[in-house]
């Protein structure tokens, strides 16, 4: 009933000519594609030129963050407006380096899923814990203290609209993915919270990834999991036979 999204998240990699071969590479496999949504998150410098490339293809493009205002003096802060005008429907927010590397908190967080929405964009809202934290027992705490912050004020056919990517830190580009049941009992608990603070059906609808260190030998037995929708992959998406084994094995 939930539609699998699986997404690539480039971060800082890729030149413009790179990004747009790998957009071309891409394309070909995925001319059309009915079984899952697949986006794309190439660096600012490439995102209309790989807009470009994939037009009329089953691929859609995604930017990695922005800010929430339309226009005006904040050097370096990229808006909604202009991500759509280079083709974005989807964009990235609150991802863990983001958070960790450069401070973003959940009330910006919160006002850039806000724009998002307002723009007609569809937002991966990104959450999940630090190693401490784990070790901590304090995995449940973080993820609830995030989405209630993050999705702050927003009504259920707006949270609905929201994609949720649980990301554990320790997960990230370390090689060291959590377990199927990991992320399923973290995803339960994301869908259960969804489910107090809305309804069930809100609950049903919302679409939840995993990411963190997904490759195509581990993705099936991730979207086996009952409340994994999709994934949002880094490293292994950087390169189109992976990303393509990864986006073909999630819908076996
Ligand atoms: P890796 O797949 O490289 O671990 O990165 C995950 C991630 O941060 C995607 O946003």
């Amino acid at each position: 009933m939930r539609r699998p999204i699986i997404a690539g998240n480039w971060k800082m990699h890729k030149t413009v000519q790179e990004s747009i071969d790998i957009g071309v590479g891409l394309k070909r496999k995925f001319y059309t594609f009915s079984e899952a949504d697949i986006v794309i998150c190439p660096p600012f410098t490439a995102l209309s030129k790989v807009s470009a490339v994939i037009m009329d293809s089953a691929i859609m493009l995604g930017a990695q963050d922005m800010y929430w205002e339309s226009e005006g003096a904040f050097t370096g802060e990229i808006s909604p407006s202009m991500l759509k005008d280079a083709g974005c429907r989807y964009v990235i927010i609150g991802h863990s380096e983001r958070r960790h590397i450069f401070g973003e908190t959940d009330e910006a967080v919160n006002k850039k899923l806000k724009v998002a929405l307002k723009h007609g964009m569809v937002p991966i809202m990104c959450i999940g814990e630090k190693l401490e934290e784990r070790d901590h027992g304090m995995t449940f705490e973080v993820l609830e203290k995030q989405l209630g912050r993050g999705l702050k004020d927003f009504a259920k056919d707006e949270a609905v609209r929201v994609v949720i990517a649980y990301e554990p830190v320790w997960a990230i580009g370390t090689g060291r993915t959590a377990t199927p049941q990991q992320a399923q009992e973290a995803h339960k608990f994301i869908r259960d919270f969804i489910e107090r603070t809305y309804d069930k059906e809100a609950a049903a609808k919302i679409r939840i990834q995993y990411g963190g260190s997904v490759k195509p030998g581990n993705i099936a037995q991730l979207m086996a999991q009952e409340d994994v929708d999709g994934a949002l992959v880094g490293g292994a998406s950087l390169d189109v036979n992976s990303f393509t084994e990864i986006v073909q094995n999630a819908v076996l």
